[in-house]
């Protein structure tokens, strides 16, 4: 036990202990920023993180809602943690709690302590900066479950990552910038499970970014549900849009690289459009998800724009920035779908032209209002449409990484490649590059000729800066 020299008490000792955390990640980007904050926060209660369960003191599973898989993926998972737990229980190794986070531990609660009997305690994503006392409220073995939304401001509350933690944690990195969602699409729990749109003020998220390149780190992606809603307070004390906050950030040296995501179409504004336009470190990359081509169902969905709408905007975001790549997400056998709304689908994807896409089979959620329809359609119909769009996704994912063949390119080294000798990075359009390279130029931006397309990555040759 590592102890403070100025502690004397007890409670100090506690407070001091050498414990490891293990923490499993689930769901999208923003959980992967939540949970290195709730490893900050812990850290200051002296926990370090540790990737073998059996060493755990604390083990953290943070969830995610969005579809049914993943939230049974987080019962089953208990099942394996608590042998884990009873073996080094056994063994004499020391007690593990079990913690549960995330948009199922929000989504559930209560259910989730009636479940599964193994689990200390259930936080939710808006009570991260309460972590650690909830934690110690579990001693003596009480249960705990925090899942109210607290009007406080969590991202204040919460401890920054030491220097060195930041370093460790690589050369991009992510930065949420708005939380939560009020558009309601009629098969989505984000509105329930990380309740209203919230923005940070944009001093809190400049001083967060400049910590990160101080750090080391070149490239950053800003999140949020809605990040395209991103208002937060500015230096003016108005309220300042992404476009804005982009145009501000620009302005951080070392900051080489910026990308954000989440959008929704309904929030592309003309500020937005003028930072693709002018600001070469905003990366030509957009995610963009429409879900659906048919005009039936994005009504029913809720997504507030149609087909129309969309492809116009697609338009307006390519002649801002005509090297731009597209991605998005999509969703098929939405309650009622019949052939000809997924034919619809299927154009406008020809229409667009993705470089990358996310397709899923929908998935009722409880709660919903498309959970609730009648017209829900049968799995094999399902299997059979996502077969079909991915087909055609992957076709155009394939023929946009063919058409860098032979092209040279900006790559940022982030870490060690497959083979000795080789370092991989990511491109502009965020493919994986890799690159004969020494380790020592990890973390630098390079030119990078083109010479073979894989499946999953682009293999490349160097160029020297100085020819
Ligand atoms: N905020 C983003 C997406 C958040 S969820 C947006 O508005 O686009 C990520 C993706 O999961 C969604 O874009 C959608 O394609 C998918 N998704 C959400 N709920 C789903 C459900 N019930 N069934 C299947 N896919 C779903
Ligand atoms: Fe979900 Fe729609 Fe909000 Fe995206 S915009 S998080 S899909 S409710
Ligand atoms: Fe999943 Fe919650 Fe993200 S439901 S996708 S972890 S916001």
């Amino acid at each position: 036990m590592r102890v403070p020299q100025a502690a004397s008490g007890q409670a100090d000792m506690t407070a001091f202990e050498d414990k490891k955390v293990f923490v499993k990640t689930y769901g999208c980007q923003m959980n992967v920023y939540d949970s290195n904050r709730m490893m900050d926060s812990l850290a200051t209660r002296g926990y370090s993180p540790t990737e073998d369960m059996n060493e755990a003191d604390l083990v953290i599973l943070n969830t995610c809602h969005i579809r049914e898989k993943a939230a049974e993926k987080v019962y089953s998972e208990l099942g394996r943690i608590r042998q884990i737990k009873e073996k080094r229980e056994k063994d004499g190794k020391g007690e593990m709690k079990i913690g549960i986070a995330g948009c199922v531990a929000q989504a559930e609660g209560q259910e989730i302590i009636r479940r599964a009997p193994v689990v200390d305690l259930v936080v939710g994503p808006q009570a991260y900066h309460m972590l650690p006392d909830l934690l110690e409220r579990t001693n003596g073995g009480a249960r705990v479950v925090e899942t109210d939304f607290p009007i406080e401001d969590k991202f204040k509350a919460l401890p920054a990552a030491k220097k060195e933690v930041t370093r460790k944690r690589g050369v991009s990195a992510f930065l949420t910038v708005q939380e939560g969602c009020d558009k309601f699409c009629t098969f989505c729990v984000v509105p329930y499970t990380r309740g209203a749109e919230v923005s940070r003020p944009v001093a809190q998220i400049v001083s967060e970014a400049k910590g990160l390149a101080d750090a080391g780190v070149r490239e950053v992606t800003l999140l949020g549900q809605n990040v395209n809603a991103y208002h937060g307070e500015g230096s003016d004390g108005r309220d300042w849009g992404l476009g804005e906050l982009l145009f501000e950030l620009t302005k951080i040296e070392g900051l080489d690289r910026l990308r954000y995501t989440t959008s929704h179409p309904r929030d592309m504004d003309d500020t937005l459009m003028a930072a693709h336009r002018d600001l070469d470190c905003l990366m030509p990359y957009l995610h963009l998800p429409v879900q659906s081509g048919s005009d039936r169902i994005l009504k029913a969905m809720n997504r507030q724009h149609s087909y129309e709408d969309y492809v116009r905007l697609i338009d307006r975001i390519r002649s801002a920035r005509p090297d731009i790549a597209l991605s998005g997400d999509f969703i098929v056998g939405f309650p009622g779908e019949s052939d000809e709304d997924f034919e619809q689908t299927m154009q406008i994807v020809r229409e667009v032209t993705y470089a990358s896409a996310y397709s899923f089979k929908y998935s009722p959620r409880p709660g919903t209002p498309a959970a609730d329809d009648e017209n829900q359609i049968e799995d094999a119909i399902k299997s059979e449409r996502l077969y079909r769009l991915q087909d055609l996704l992957n076709a155009q994912q394939k023929a946009f990484n063919a058409s860098k063949l032979g092209e040279e390119m900006t790559v940022l080294l982030e870490r060690k490649g497959r083979e000795p000798g080789q370092l991989v990075g990511k491109s502009p359009w965020l493919q994986a590059v890799q690159v004969d390279a020494p380790d020592n130029l990890i973390g630098e931006i390079v030119t990078v000729r083109i010479d073979t397309v894989g499946s999953n990555s682009l293999f490349g040759t160097m160029i020297d800066p100085a020819r």
